[in-house]
């Protein structure tokens, strides 16, 4: 299996496993975080060889990309891959905005915050609903030829939004829901985006925690997004993944990972982390060698 990919019809080149990192400077959207915990999982990511941060203005309205700048800083900047998205405008009440110019303006912002140059991937947070998606696109297209960006990318747009953007053939790479219990994304997009040379990059790859094998029966009132009979046959799926895990003295989460690293359709998977045991943890999917029966088990069991 090759420890690399290539992102679309760009020219970057990532490691296949990233970190998320709304959990990094991220106060709007979760509870008690620390920024010395973001910090700390970041500098755990990069010294652990996780080359690529997934990052957004929306994570902290930009504290997530200010304390990514921050520890990057003593860091070779050509070794890691930075992904950062944008849309939602502090000036509307966070609701997608996709114009031209405020994309423009928001790389601008972003690489403030990163304090960086350039930016390797970036994405359209969200799609707005106005403005033409080719138009859109164009403006980051414009970017991309001022070396502000390195590639094209697209969150949250369904397959038909995805055409649109892709007229002119300029999107890199899509980053939509998907999970092993979450799998619309495999008939939906995928067959558009493998022909068109699209990478993907799934968010929520570990159900937000529910795939890393810590939550029981007792927990379903956590995950109202399932039935309780669709949650307690995942819950029994976890413990066949256990099994599998132990085989490899791995944990539920690092088979997990492993089996989207060793997915073809995933270009690299981005779990998110609070604090930088998880991180550490995480990290060492990447020894986790499923043999095919193995793939084809927790294929079929999901
Ligand atoms: N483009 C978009 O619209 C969009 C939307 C959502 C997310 N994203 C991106 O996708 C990334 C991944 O999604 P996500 O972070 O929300 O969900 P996730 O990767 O499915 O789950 C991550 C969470 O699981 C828990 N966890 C991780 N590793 C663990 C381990 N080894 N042991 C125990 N618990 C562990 C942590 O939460 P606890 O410790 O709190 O349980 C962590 O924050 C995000 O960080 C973000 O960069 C993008």
């Amino acid at each position: 299996m090759t420890n690399s990919v290539t992102i679309g019809k760009s020219e970057v080149i990532s490691g296949l496993l990233g970190l998320g990192t709304n959990k990094v400077g991220g106060h709007n959207l979760f509870d008690g975080l620390k920024d010395s915990d973001g910090a700390a999982v970041v500098k755990t990511a990069l010294d652990d060889g996780i080359s690529l941060l997934d990052t957004a203005f929306m994570y902290g309205l930009g504290q997530s990309e200010k304390i990514i700048g921050d520890v990057l800083q003593p860091y070779d900047r050509s070794k890691f891959v930075i992904a950062s998205k944008a849309a939602q405008d502090p000036n509307n009440d966070l609701k997608p905005n996709n114009d031209p110019k405020f994309l423009t303006q928001s790389i601008d912002d972003a690489l403030k915050r990163l304090k960086t140059d350039y930016i390797d991937i970036f994405y359209i947070h969200f799609p707005d609903d106005k403005t033409p998606k080719a138009e859109a696109v164009d403006a980051l297209a414009q970017t991309k030829k001022a070396g502000k960006i390195r590639a094209i990318g697209i969150s949250n747009f369904n397959l038909d939004q995805i055409k649109e953007a892709n007229q002119d053939g300029q999107v890199d790479v899509v980053e939509n829901h998907y999970s092993l219990v979450h799998r619309d994304a495999e008939s939906t997009i995928f067959p558009y985006l493998k022909a068109n040379q699209i990478s993907f990059v799934p968010y929520f790859p570990l159900a937000s925690g529910l795939l890393t094998g810590k939550y029981g029966k007792n927990d379903a009132g956590k995950f109202d997004q399932f039935s309780s009979a669709e949650f307690n046959q995942i819950i029994d799926s976890l413990a066949q993944v256990k099994a599998i895990a132990e085989k490899h003295q791995a944990t539920v989460a690092q088979t997990i990972l492993a089996w989207y690293i060793a997915n073809p359709d995933i270009s690299v998977v981005i779990p998110g982390a609070r604090v930088p045991e998880q991180v550490d943890s995480n990290a060492k999917a990447l020894d986790v060698q499923l043999s095919p029966a193995e793939f084809a088990e927790i294929d079929r069991l999901f």
